[in-house]
């Protein structure tokens, strides 16, 4: 168990699954996820998701719980890449309830800090897209910084959207960020 100032990250349970369900089912959480995850989920989906998620070696998922243990989302590391030391970061937090306290910012630096001193890792890597400014705020609080964009990269809701590409360094984060 990993704690930040807000939040503690677990392992998943599969009790969890159904919250997981309903959270990627939900068009207000889902339609700031990538395009694999929005289509509609079932439970048979993420238990199969669940089943497999330690069968390759280069993801970690955790989950989200605030320091009193309420599951409020999802986190992981995917594609570690133990040659060039790097990651790519996702994160959801499915209780609306839960977004815009500071909770993502503190999920995000307990996951860096775990990817950085535990893993030694060197580079962490995201994608979000531009119509989310909640996330890309949480993100430069944590350190992050844009790499770069893939212009009109996501067609969603009738419309073709940027997708910035943020990173942040080891040395950055051991800078403070
Ligand atoms: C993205 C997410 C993890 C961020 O977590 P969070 O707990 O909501 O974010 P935080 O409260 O830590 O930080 C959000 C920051 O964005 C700011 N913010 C919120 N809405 C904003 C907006 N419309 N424009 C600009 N800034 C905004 C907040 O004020 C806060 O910054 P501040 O602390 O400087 O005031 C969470 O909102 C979430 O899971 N959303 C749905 C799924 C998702 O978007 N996942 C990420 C896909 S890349």
């Amino acid at each position: 168990m990993f704690r930040g100032e807000k939040i503690q990250l677990g392992a998943v349970q599969r009790e969890y699954l159904p919250k997981y369900v309903e959270w990627l089912n939900d068009w207000e959480v889902a339609r700031f996820l990538n395009p694999g995850v929005a289509a509609p989920f079932n439970l048979e989906d993420e238990t199969a998701w669940f089943e497999n998620r330690n069968k390759s070696k280069d993801n970690y998922v955790f989950a989200i719980l605030t320091l009193e243990g309420k599951l409020i989302g999802n986190c992981g590391l995917h594609r570690v890449d133990l040659k060039n030391r790097s990651a790519v970061f996702g994160i959801f937090i499915g209780d609306k309830e839960y977004w815009g306290k500071g909770y993502g910012t503190d999920a995000t630096r307990t996951l860096l800090r775990f990817a950085f001193a535990e893993l030694g890792l060197n580079r962490i890597e995201l994608e979000v897209y531009a119509f989310n400014p909640r996330a890309i705020r949480a993100y430069e609080k944590a350190g992050f910084r844009r790499d770069g964009v893939h212009r009109q990269g996501l067609y969603r809701e009738g419309k073709f959207h940027d997708e910035y590409i943020m990173c942040i360094l080891r040395e950055e984060w051991q800078a403070g960020g």
